[in-house]
């Protein structure tokens, strides 16, 4: 049986269910919540920080894991704006997204600083989710392999070989992120093969491989049945109670297929 990792990443939205929902619908989440994590499978939600509390009420008593969105490298200092990762452990995250391309994008972070955000967050008992992924024009280039190597070896040789083998990686294709259209099932096999590859040649074994990009109810079946997909890292279809139920609803179908 599979046992996948489903993680929901608000970005900086509040989610549906942090309002009343209807009784029925709040129950259907947590009964579905409450199911896969008792069948095996991992369940993480990533608020923005500032919310995190409140979705530790939402889904309390159902095994869902608390994460955050990102963290600095130091635990405390001069860095106005930030959040460290000895802070959001102390909130109760287990989890925290490292490297999010609109991170990359938007606040320039680099392989090397992605890496270190990753080392701190193990070194403070938080399993980082390290995204790596190609741009449309990398890949129409014929480049996606590549980048993807390039991003595994400047995220490796900042973190090391142990915090990338405790880590689960996420292969996002930028151009499948917020579009509504994700990656072909082709695509996403022939990634995450590479990505196993380099992780073999590179010494690190067993790291688990989500997909992101435009995950929905739609999709999950096939994206969660390929070979290698050990699960999905969810952005907008997070945000709806019946979205993100019909998606872990979907791991529990595929791991009894
Ligand atoms: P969407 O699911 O909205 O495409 O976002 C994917 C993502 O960026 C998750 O981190």
């Amino acid at each position: 049986m599979r046992h996948y990792c489903i993680v929901g990443n608000h970005k900086m939205n509040v989610s549906e269910y942090e309002h009343s929902l209807e009784p029925e619908r709040k129950k259907r989440f947590v009964n579905t919540m409450t199911k896969a994590v008792r069948e095996g499978h991992t369940i993480v939600l990533c608020p923005t920080s500032v919310r995190i509390e409140h979705i530790a009420d939402v889904v309390n008593g159902t095994g869902v894991a608390l994460g955050a969105q990102n963290c600095h490298w130091e635990n405390s200092g001069a860095y106005t704006g930030e959040v460290s990762p000895s802070m959001l452990a102390e909130m109760g995250c287990t989890w925290v997204i490292v490297g999010h391309s609109e991170r990359r994008r938007d606040q320039c972070e680099t392989d090397e600083l992605i890496g270190r955000k990753a080392s701190a967050a193990l070194t403070n008992g938080l399993r980082p989710i390290i995204c790596i992924g190609e741009s449309i024009e990398q890949r129409r280039r014929g480049k996606t392999i590549d980048v993807l190597n390039k991003q595994i070896d400047g995220i490796l040789s900042a973190c090391g070989r142990l915090v990338f083998d405790a880590s689960v990686i996420a292969y996002e294709p930028v151009w499948a992120i917020g579009t509504g259209l994700s990656a072909t099932t082709e695509q996403i096999e022939e990634a995450h093969l590479a990505i196993r590859e380099s992780c073999r040649e590179r010494g690190i074994l067993d790291t688990p491989i989500l997909y992101g990009g435009s995950v929905s109810a739609d999709n999950s079946d096939e994206i969660l049945s390929c070979q290698h997909v050990s699960g999905a890292l969810v952005g907008g279809a997070s945000l709806s109670s019946d979205n993100f139920s019909s998606i872990v609803e979907s791991a529990i179908r595929c791991a009894n297929a």
